[in-house]
């Protein structure tokens, strides 16, 4: 049993006992057989009758008097309902939202528990516990009144993260299983490419033209073709809440905990990213349950989801009413070339790298490379230094794709690329 679990226990506990109080006339009996043998009798010393005394002091002590916890106080004086969503505690702690609206009260509870109060400005009440076993750590079951609305505390959050919030992972301080993280999507400069760029115009006027239908589309590609910037250009443009979603925090949400994220979150554009690399399997099930759930709850979200490779998804979960697009994105295309190409300040470094594509050295490079090379060569990188380097991870890159098209399966279990 977890320590958080054992706690619980011991709350659940101290909830039957104050429900259940035993009837005075058993109470009675017990203290009887209690003390007896710690009457005192007649050959017995002082000190024998002064222990005796404490003993029947005790006895009564344990049996009349009603001792209180901290939980059954909290418990006696609200009609508490309890939650377990690791995502909100981290929510709730790790972007300061706690001091947000709501006043903060501790009191220990046990010798390693301390119980954290937060009050809601409209007198609804969280309680959560904090296990003090080596490094503090706020356990992830809580309690709440019944009136407690988690999609109003949660609302203040999207003026912290006004370009989406990115929700991931990692190993959890406690050193066990991998923990949630939220940050913010940073702010994205927007030069990409034109048809990038109408690609995004034409998307958010689709999405409007479908008037509040929630729609999910599917975003296959080699790594660096712009999926996730499209995303990101989407919401921005189009002045959406965007709610990120990488698939490394997939193994330690539950179907039930991301649709409570996203009930509570309300973004307007969800996004599933690197959904083939989610480290686990049965992640399919719980983005199977999410999608049927968003599509009947949350009208007009627009749900994306990128991958590299296609072909070992799920047929259930690419069948129509759960994702109801896909959209293919290629490497640069030669346009796209020219047109970053002449975007480059430097005459001279222009000229290069007009020479290098006219002899197609920029053949099969994604986005992420090509940018890379035009940013870093503007940096005063030498235009040779940057190409090696690029062309020995696109080397790399490729005999990891062949190796993976060979034996059926990418390294990392994800199926190969779409043709
Ligand atoms: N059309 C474009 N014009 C300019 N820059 C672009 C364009 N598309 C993508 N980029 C840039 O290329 C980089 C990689 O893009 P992005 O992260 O969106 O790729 P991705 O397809 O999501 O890759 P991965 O599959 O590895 O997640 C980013 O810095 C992005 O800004
Ligand atoms: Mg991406």
């Amino acid at each position: 049993m977890s320590r958080a679990a054992a706690s619980l226990f011991g709350v659940r506990l101290a909830r039957c006992r104050a429900r259940m109080k035993p009837p005075r006339l058993l109470q009675l009996f017990r203290f009887g057989t209690d003390i007896l043998g710690k009457l005192p009798g007649k050959g017995d010393g002082v000190v024998q009758i002064l222990v005796k005394a404490l003993a029947l002091a005790d006895s009564y002590e344990k049996t009349f008097a009603r001792k209180t916890t901290v939980y059954q106080d909290i418990f006696d004086r609200y009609d508490l309902r309890e939650k377990r969503s690791e995502a909100f505690v981290r929510l709730f702690f790790d972007t300061d939202l706690c001091h947000d609206g709501f006043t903060l009260r501790r009191q220990g509870a046990s010798d390693h528990v301390e119980l954290i109060e937060a009050v809601s400005l409209d007198g609804e009440r969280l309680f959560f516990q904090e296990m003090r076993y080596g490094k503090p750590e706020i356990a992830n079951d809580f309690f709440h009144t019944p009136r407690f609305d988690f999609a109003k505390a949660l609302r203040s959050i999207w003026k912290r993260y006004p370009h989406g919030i990115y929700l991931s992972s990692r190993p959890s301080r406690s050193g066990y299983g991998r923990e949630s993280t939220f940050c913010a999507i940073p702010d994205v400069a927007y030069d990409l490419t034109a048809p990038a760029m109408d690609r995004i115009v034409n998307a958010i006027a689709a999405h409007s033209a479908r008037k509040g239908q929630a729609w999910c589309t599917i975003l296959y590609g080699p790594p660096g073709t712009g999926k996730t910037a499209h995303v990101n250009g989407f919401a921005f443009l189009s002045g959406k809440r965007l709610l990120k979603i990488d698939a490394s925090a997939l193994p330690q949400l539950g179907p039930l905990e991301l649709s409570f994220l996203v009930d509570a979150l309300k973004p307007q554009v969800l996004l599933i990213d690197d959904f083939d690399r989610a480290p686990i399997d049965d992640t399919r099930s719980r983005v199977l349950y999410l999608f049927e759930h968003v599509k009947q709850e949350h009208a007009g979200l627009a749900t994306f989801i990128t991958v590299n490779r296609s072909d070992g998804l799920d047929p259930a979960l690419l069948r129509s009413q759960r994702i109801d697009d896909a959209e293919e994105f290629p490497v640069l295309t030669a346009q796209e070339r020219i047109e970053v190409i002449g975007r480059i300040k430097k005459a001279a470094l222009r000229a290069l790298f007009q020479e290098a594509d006219a002899q197609q050295r920029f053949a099969g490079f994604n986005h992420a490379d090509f940018m890379a090379a035009v940013n870093r060569c503007n940096d005063d990188e030498r235009f040779d230094d940057v190409m090696g380097s690029i062309q020995r991870l696109r080397a790399l890159a490729e005999a990891a794709e062949a190796a993976a098209t060979k034996s059926g399966a990418a390294p990392d279990g994800a199926p190969k690329a779409p043709t």
